[in-house]
């Protein structure tokens, strides 16, 4: 499917709705609730088996998506803000939490699930700033330079990613 050209247009989340995917091992999507399916443009049939980077907009550092996935594969839960890309170009901003889900019997990691909602503007905006600098680095040095750069804002400010998403 060809990529949808980004436009700056903005889409708002009603601030009482949640997004919910649900994906395989791998990503690809397995569920998707009523409004998580509208928001996207995208229809359910095309959502359904699809990667979840479907949605993925240019402006996501990869960096962010590398520490979901490392987290999330060693069973951690993770909170990001993420900046999604809806079919007709536009985009729209949702603060997520990712978790595991596992089998009730083995314990293993049988797939992943994400809840999402309307993010608050102002921590947004610090957002925006922070990714366009970890983008920069990945510009110059690849996902390497913005790891870095990553590590060593987290270094300065002394907390843990979870911390600093919370702390903004
Ligand atoms: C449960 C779950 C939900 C995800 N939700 C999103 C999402 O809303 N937007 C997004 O761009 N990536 C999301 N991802 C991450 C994608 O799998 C992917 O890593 C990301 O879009 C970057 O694409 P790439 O890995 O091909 O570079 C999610 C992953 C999982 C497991």
């Amino acid at each position: 499917m060809r990529r949808p050209e980004p436009k700056a247009v903005e889409r708002l989340l009603e601030p009482d709705r949640i997004l919910v995917s649900k994906t395989d091992k791998r990503g690809r999507i397995t569920y998707g609730n009523k409004k998580f399916i509208e928001i996207s443009g995208y229809s359910e049939e095309e959502l359904l088996g699809a990667p979840h980077s479907i949605i993925r907009h240019p402006d996501m550092p990869k960096a962010v998506f590398k520490l979901l996935w490392d987290g999330i594969q060693s069973g951690e839960e993770i909170n990001a803000y993420v900046k999604n890309l809806a079919k007709d170009g536009s985009f729209y901003w949702v603060y997520a939490t990712v978790t595991p889900s596992f089998d009730s019997v083995s314990g293993e990691i049988i797939g992943y699930f994400s809840v999402r909602r309307a993010p608050d503007p102002a921590k947004v905006a610090k957002v925006t700033q922070l990714y366009r600098a970890l983008l920069d680095a990945e510009r110059g040095g690849g996902l390497a330079a913005s790891e870095k750069l990553l590590v060593d804002i987290l270094e300065k400010e002394g907390v843990s990613y979870d911390e600093f998403i919370h702390s903004l």
